[in-house]
């Protein structure tokens, strides 16, 4: 008899399907026995981290010893500095995901409601579930377009937070500046508006906003950002939000002290300094839409137009096969299933020559089909 078995978890976990993160490079290798792997899948930067922030990280070594600074100071003095904050709007995570998670542990009691247009990033529902509270969707438009009549007659007394994804992982599309306005002025104000620009660095729109100018008109909304995309440090675990203070003085109770390390911490602080690394990431991300736009025109596929660093495109009944048949190519996508889409993959934008690959392999399933 194994003791274990009588140990149960909290019933909410019961909701809980564990994240499935795309597939790493050396998996599908190792699988595979592939020599050259691409991967197109998690919407990380093609060019690698900012040399910034490379070049600080050996100098932080021989202090290994040391716990990081609770508080992040230096990082968050240079984010203030940047968008003209002060410290206190700020919280350092450790990555966006885990302000998710703060955010729903400070916020959500069980029974309260979260809004998500969708689809969107499965986190939100997550860091619900996790306390028990209960998601509900609001459909994107037929074009992904959020439609903001529905997600206000949505809203119960139970709700407690509206998630909005600008632009929306996995459909590209964006909130525009007039549209959240509106939103902001016409929901209740108990409820705090979670907006997750993410990606925003690689929006091009005119009326596109990353969120920042509502805080600093004190609506209530915090702003999710992260070092994972533009800045390349997906692998050291940064991100932050942007609010009010007595919003961030709420979720700074449940943060641990310890949560960003130390390498972390000076990597991110060079690289929000770095605008030759980002202005260089945003080209190669510029580029590389268009040569994904023209090949998907060239093969008849539908896609959705993006202001971020990926784009859906719509395969059809084959797409599940189509993305097996990449993966054996040593090409890792995204399959659309996660997001309740089986006929879409996600694709995230490479280095024009991981493109062009992607194009070739893409155009040889097609044209065997
Ligand atoms: C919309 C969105 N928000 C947040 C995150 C999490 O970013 P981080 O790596 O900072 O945890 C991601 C990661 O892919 C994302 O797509």
């Amino acid at each position: 008899m194994n003791g274990m078995n009588l140990i149960e978890s909290r019933k909410v976990l019961r909701k809980i399907t564990p994240y499935l993160p795309g597939k790493p490079i050396w998996e599908v290798q190792k699988e595979l026995g592939l020599d050259r792997v691409i991967k197109l899948a998690s919407n990380e930067n093609p060019i690698g981290p900012s040399p910034k922030a490379i070049k600080v990280l050996a100098g932080c070594l021989p202090e290994l010893n040391r716990y990081p600074d609770a508080n992040a100071t230096y990082l968050k003095n240079k984010i203030a500095q940047r968008f003209g904050l002060t410290e206190g709007n700020l919280i350092i995570t450790n990555g966006a995901d885990e302000l998710i998670t703060l955010i729903s542990e400070t916020f959500l009691e069980p029974g309260d409601e979260i809004i998500v247009p969708s689809p969107s990033f499965s986190e939100y529902d997550f860091g619900a579930n996790l306390m028990g509270a209960n998601v509900v969707a609001v459909p994107l438009s037929e074009d992904f377009q959020f439609n903001i009549k529905d997600i206000i007659s949505s809203v119960t007394e139970k709700t407690k937070l509206v998630y909005l994804c600008s632009p929306n992982n996995p459909t590209g599309t964006y909130l525009p500046r007039n549209d959240l306005e509106q939103l902001l002025s016409t929901l209740p104000k108990h409820i705090l508006v979670v907006f997750d620009s993410a990606y925003s660095h690689f929006a091009t729109s005119v009326d596109y906003t990353d969120g920042i100018e509502f805080v600093k008109k004190d609506y209530p909304i915090i702003v999710l950002q992260t070092f994972s995309k533009v800045y390349g440090l997906a692998g050291l675990r940064v991100g932050f939000g942007i609010s009010g203070e007595s919003i961030i003085n709420c979720i700074m109770k449940v943060k641990e002290p310890f949560n960003v390390n130390s390498l972390a911490q000076a990597a991110a602080t060079a690289a929000i300094t770095d605008d030759d690394h980002v202005m260089a990431s945003q080209e190669v991300n510029r580029v590389g839409r268009e040569q994904l736009y023209q090949a998907f025109e060239a093969l008849k596929l539908k896609y959705t137009e993006s202001m971020s660093n990926f784009v859906l495109v719509e395969l059809g009944p084959k797409a599940n096969d189509i993305y097996h048949e990449l993966m054996a190519k040593g090409i890792i996508v995204r399959y659309g299933n996660t997001w309740g889409m089986p006929e879409y993959i996600r694709i995230s934008v490479g280095t024009s020559e991981e493109n062009s690959i992607l194009i070739q392999q893409l155009t040889s399933i097609l044209n065997d089909k």
